[in-house]
């Protein structure tokens, strides 16, 4: 059997994968869409919690952590969170604002998955299903993948394999094997939008908790989320700890805000006047969930009735509570992870094209380059963006 004559490989049919594919076919490009998974699109489908949260109406350059802050600007600015929700109208797929610009199907992320694989079908592109590469070598200003199809020779190759999160879905490290083949630098990579982990006597003081959520604002390294905050069995999870465990790592200062949306100070003033002979942990308990409240007091807080609070130990107290130290010890790492950090190094890609600098008709889209986005649906937009540069080129 001869080798398999195409214009563009996709390594990957996630996110990325399947908008570049969709892009290059109706460019009239022969596109064939490699993914070693039994089907496309696992992620777009656990996402959301089943609904995907398949954009934000709010992305800027601001939701992407990157080492090179402006690279995903271009691809961003071309194709934009309309520009995708044109693509759904069209399908006829509804969806809602959650919040703060997050849209969700109302239904069920495989709309999303089916919407891509019905553009792909129209755009003739040739998508192969429990497909492995073993190998790329570069040859005729071209591509040779070994493959489980056999020998396919294409002019060009696009890698869209994404990051290390969730092995149990297809996660590998292959795009970063492929990037370091071909003289890309790889940034250093770890789990993020992740539970973080406690251990020995931080552990102790919150384990019994489990089960706790309150709204906290979480800050680390000059960043600030506000948003929910669940006590696990390991650790803390919730929105606003995944938000901040992009920015943390081991040994970094990781603070609390507990009554983020009050005035901490004012709050404990009008629960003195009103209840002078009542104990402190009594009445907080009325301002936190009251497990919570309690092991305040007993971990760190002093509990005395309210009237024995002078202003400046009330204040004392107030001040505790709005820069709460939280020591995790650690994240539940990729098995979890959301998003990998890191990646392939912005610097030898074409920020307009996503093609590398190295290699002419090489190109790195979606999560496996060095662009991270927050959590709220920033993530895909980044693949759908990515995805759409690199089609629009290849
Ligand atoms: P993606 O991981 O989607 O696709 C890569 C594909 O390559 C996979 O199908 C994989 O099997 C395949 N592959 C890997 N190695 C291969 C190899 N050697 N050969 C062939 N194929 C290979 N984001 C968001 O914006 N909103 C949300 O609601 C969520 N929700 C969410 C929930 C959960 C549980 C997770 C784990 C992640 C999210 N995300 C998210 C993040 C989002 O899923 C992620 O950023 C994108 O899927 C990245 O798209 P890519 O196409 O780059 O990678």
């Amino acid at each position: 059997m001869g080798a398999l004559q195409i214009d563009v490989a996709i390594i990957g049919g996630g996110a990325a994968g399947l908008m570049c594919a969709r892009v290059a076919g109706l460019r009239g490009r022969r596109v064939l869409l490699i993914e070693h998974a039994e089907r496309v699109g696992k992620k777009i489908l656990m996402s959301g919690g089943g609904r995907c949260n398949f954009t934000n109406t709010g992305t800027t350059a601001a939701n992407f952590i990157s080492a090179n802050p402006h690279f995903c600007k271009s691809a961003l600015a071309r194709f934009t969170p309309q520009d995708f929700i044109a693509l759904v109208d069209r399908h006829g797929i509804a969806w809602h604002e959650k919040e703060l610009g997050q849209l969700f199907c109302n239904d069920s992320s495989s709309q999303i998955v089916r919407m891509l694989l019905d553009e792909c079908a129209a755009a003739g592109v040739r998508v192969e299903t429990r497909c492995s590469v073993a190998q790329v070598q570069q040859r005729d200003q071209g591509f040779v993948l070994t493959t489980t199809l056999g020998e396919v020779h294409a002019q060009a190759l696009v890698v869209a394999s994404g990051g290390l999160s969730i092995p149990s879905m297809g996660a590998t490290g292959f795009g970063y094997v492929l990037a370091h083949q071909f003289g890309h630098a790889v940034r250093a990579t770890r789990a993020g939008l992740v539970p973080l982990t406690l251990s020995g006597t931080h552990q102790q003081h919150y384990q019994d908790l489990s089960g706790v959520a309150l709204p906290v604002e979480a800050r680390c390294n000059g960043q600030r989320f506000r948003a929910g905050m669940l006590v696990t069995h390991r650790g803390i999870s919730g929105p606003a700890i995944l938000q901040i465990s992009s920015y943390w790592q081991p040994g970094d200062d990781l603070r609390l805000n507990l009554l983020p949306d009050c005035d901490v100070f004012e709050a404990l003033r009008e629960q003195q006047r009103a209840h002078s002979d009542a104990e402190l942990r009594t009445r907080l308990a009325e301002l936190l969930p009251r497990r919570l409240a309690l092991r305040l007091c007993e971990i760190g807080l002093p509990n005395r009735p309210l009237r024995q609070y002078r202003e400046a130990e009330l204040r004392a107290v107030a001040a505790q509570m709005e820069s709460w130290p939280l020591v995790a010890s650690g994240t539940e790492g990729y098995r979890t992870a959301e998003v990998t950090l890191g990646g392939v190094d912005t610097d030898a890609l074409s920020s307009t094209t996503l093609q590398s600098r190295h290699v002419p008709r090489l190109y790195f889209i979606g999560e496996v380059v060095d662009v991270t986005g927050h959590l709220g649906g920033y993530n895909f937009q980044w693949a759908w963006a990515s995805g759409h540069a690199a089609g629009s080129a290849v």
